[in-house]
């Protein structure tokens, strides 16, 4: 059976009352949603998506006061960044409530919450009795998906029901913020940046480029890959025009068949180009070529975070 794809929150909750995972939109990517409160229900979006134990999951939650529940502790810079950025594309990682099973938490002490930012979502939030543990809604170390559909192409078969919000209006993942003795470290950079960040709490430091990192094990270096191998653009080498896609940040490359080729932004603008990302991914790793070539973006602002996943959807360590 298929999964049926919809925009009716009701059902998205009945099939969750029950158990069951359930795809749902946010302003990042598509989660794969289940009761958090339930062990069975949070061991089984480990298997459909084929994540290992030791990947900890998103708690998804409707409001500030909502997410106090399920933390024990709120340092004073997390507070102004909850006030300021939710609902949002800001995961902050905090010490759990023991209302949080570890299975949510692959064993760990801190869980990782955030108030998404779609007024599906945050409306089944409002109707449920408990928060969501959501990963994004892809096979693990594939793509993230972007629209409802790329969710049925992959987990369709696994899931009874998506709830159909639109294409992501972000598009990369939430920006991760954890504390070390209450001091701020970005675990996973994304559209809320180390300047918008910093303009609030002051400096914050950035440790994402570990490759085995425990504390951050979505971060692997190969993460976020297709199928068909990516390469960075401007590597020297011969190459058969036929069988190579391009992804641009603005201009096509004039030695490539139009068809075989993604444009994240014609005007460059960043926003733009990290909604394309994804989507501009998969398209090209459904064509069957031999490789991709893909161009870094500009670095800055969420700038930044597009050549993050462009780096791990090159790197196949
Ligand atoms: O935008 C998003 O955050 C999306 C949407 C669905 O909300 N979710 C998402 O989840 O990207 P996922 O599972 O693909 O990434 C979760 C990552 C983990 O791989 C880990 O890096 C980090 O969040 N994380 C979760 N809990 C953590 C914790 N307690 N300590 C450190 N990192 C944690
Ligand atoms: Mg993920």
């Amino acid at each position: 059976m298929q999964a049926e794809i919809g925009t009716d929150v009701g059902r998205a909750r009945q099939w969750l009352e029950e158990g069951k995972c359930v795809g749902i939109p946010t302003e990042t990517v598509y989660g794969l949603a289940a009761n958090a409160l339930d062990k069975e229900a949070v061991l089984s979006v480990f298997r459909i998506k084929n994540r290992p134990d030791f990947d900890p999951l998103i708690l998804h939650t409707f409001s500030v006061e909502e997410a106090r529940k399920w933390i024990t502790q709120m340092p004073a810079k997390a507070a102004v960044l909850a006030s300021e950025f939710w609902p949002g594309p800001l995961t902050l990682v905090l010490p759990k409530s023991p209302l949080i099973p570890f299975e949510v938490t692959s064993g760990l002490d801190t869980v990782g919450i955030r108030v998404p930012d779609h007024p599906l979502t945050l409306a089944l939030l409002q109707q449920l009795g408990f928060p969501l543990a959501a990963p994004s809604a892809n096979p693990f170390g594939y793509v993230s998906p972007t629209t409802a559909a790329h969710v049925s192409l992959q987990l369709g078969g696994r899931i009874p029901y998506i709830l159909d919000g639109g294409p992501c209006r972000v598009g990369i993942e939430s920006t991760i913020v954890g504390f070390e003795e209450d001091e701020p470290v970005i675990l996973r950079k994304g559209m809320i940046s180390q300047g918008m960040i910093e303009e609030r709490i002051g400096l914050v430091k950035i440790k994402v480029h570990s490759t085995s990192n425990p504390r951050a094990p979505g971060m692997l270096l190969s993460h976020y890959a297709p199928h068909t191998p990516v390469e960075l653009a401007g590597k020297a080498g011969a190459f058969d025009p036929q069988r190579t896609g391009y992804i641009a940040f603005a201009i096509k490359h004039p030695g490539i068949p139009v068809s075989h080729q993604e444009v994240l932004s014609s005007s460059g603008d960043l926003f733009e180009a990290a909604r394309s990302l994804y989507a501009a991914l998969r398209k090209l790793d459904a064509m069957d070529l031999d490789r991709i070539y893909i161009e870094f973006v500009p670095e800055d602002g969420i700038g930044s975070a597009v050549n993050d996943r462009i780096r791990r959807a090159v790197c196949k360590t």
